[in-house]
């Protein structure tokens, strides 16, 4: 039986993965602020060690005692880690930092959790990991920083770039939570949504199980070398197309308002899967109204 360290372990991903790891029959400790994460997000078998990323001595004392360090925890968006620059700078650079220092410490793997915002406005074709990486924000600065540090590490340095995540138990209460959580809570309260600009920018949304088994993959591979791979379905929506889905999978009349469009916004965000399937045997499964469905019903749940 392993034990592994998840840092943002009470959050959306986080708590999907401490399941996920408690169900294989592993140990999970996870090292969290709870500034965006849900303590009830965690499975009860694990341990919960409430603290900040930016102790890496706390961080490092923690990862003494596991086999593996999962690094989720950050300022989860462009916008949030725009409205607070110092604080998103000590947390997901210094952060990552730290976690790295502890895996070389202890000699431990390292998975990490990147974004696809490292390749800014890309263009609409599919982006393999080898494409050019040209963050237009900081948080995507930071976290290209971060895979540097990351990669010092050598064969025990695995990366993940999340494209846009959805599912259950993300909460769309913060206006910084993901597009189709609030989109969904939007339509079952009869709320009119708003789109920027057009809607016609899309984007690659992965279902937040399929996420999961990438990061078991990397977890459990083999450390012969750094690894970086994207986490996308190969599939984009535009965000129009993508609000009749959810009118259509919640049944009812959607309203809809188009907003000035977001200045800097990108246009088009679709990776390119074949890199982690080659290296780790992963392919996205479940279909976007699948996930919409579970995403409906655990919301519909939450709202009773
Ligand atoms: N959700 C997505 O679509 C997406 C896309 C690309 C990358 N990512 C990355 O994946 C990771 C997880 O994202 P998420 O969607 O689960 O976000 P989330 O906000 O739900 O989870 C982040 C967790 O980190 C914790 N945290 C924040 N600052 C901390 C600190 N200083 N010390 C300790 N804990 C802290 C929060 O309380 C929360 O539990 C993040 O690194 C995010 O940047 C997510």
């Amino acid at each position: 039986m392993a034990r592994y360290l998840i840092t943002g372990g009470c959050g959306f991903i986080g708590g999907h993965l401490a399941r996920a790891l408690v169900q294989a029959g592993n140990r999970v400790t996870v090292l969290d602020d709870l500034s965006s994460g849900r303590e009830g997000n965690l499975p009860p078998e694990a341990d919960l060690e409430r603290g900040c990323v930016t102790d890496g001595a706390r961080l490092a004392a923690i990862a003494g005692q596991c086999d593996g360090i999962v690094h989720l925890a950050a300022i989860a968006s462009v916008e949030a880690a725009a409205a607070d620059p110092r604080r998103a700078e000590a947390v997901n650079l210094g952060g990552a930092r730290n976690a790295v220092e502890a895996a070389r410490t202890e000699k431990l793997p390292l998975v990490y959790a990147s974004s696809a915002a490292v390749y800014g406005d890309a263009g609409p074709r599919p982006i393999a990991e080898t494409h050019i990486c040209a963050p237009l924000s900081a948080y995507g600065r930071h976290k290209l920083e971060s895979e540097s540090a990351v990669l010092t590490l050598g064969p025990r340095a695995t990366i993940i770039r999340p494209f846009n995540v959805y599912g259950p138990r993300q909460h769309p209460a913060s206006p910084y939570s993901g597009v189709i959580a609030r989109f969904i809570s939007a339509c079952l309260a009869g709320e009119t949504i708003t789109v920027n600009g057009e809607g016609l920018q899309s984007r690659d949304f992965i279902y937040v199980g399929d996420i999961v088994r990438l990061f078991l993959a990397a977890m459990s591979r083999a450390p012969e070398a750094p690894l970086t791979v994207n986490g996308c379905t190969g599939q984009a929506i535009s965000i129009l197309k993508l609000t009749r889905a959810i009118g259509e999978a919640c049944g009812t009349d959607l309203k809809l308002r188009h907003g000035p469009a977001r200045p800097g916004d990108i246009l088009h965000s679709r990776g390119n899967p074949r890199h982690a399937h080659e290296t780790l045997g992963f392919q996205a499964e479940v279909r976007l109204g699948d996930g919409l469905a579970d995403t409906i019903a655990w919301l519909r749940e939450e709202d009773q």
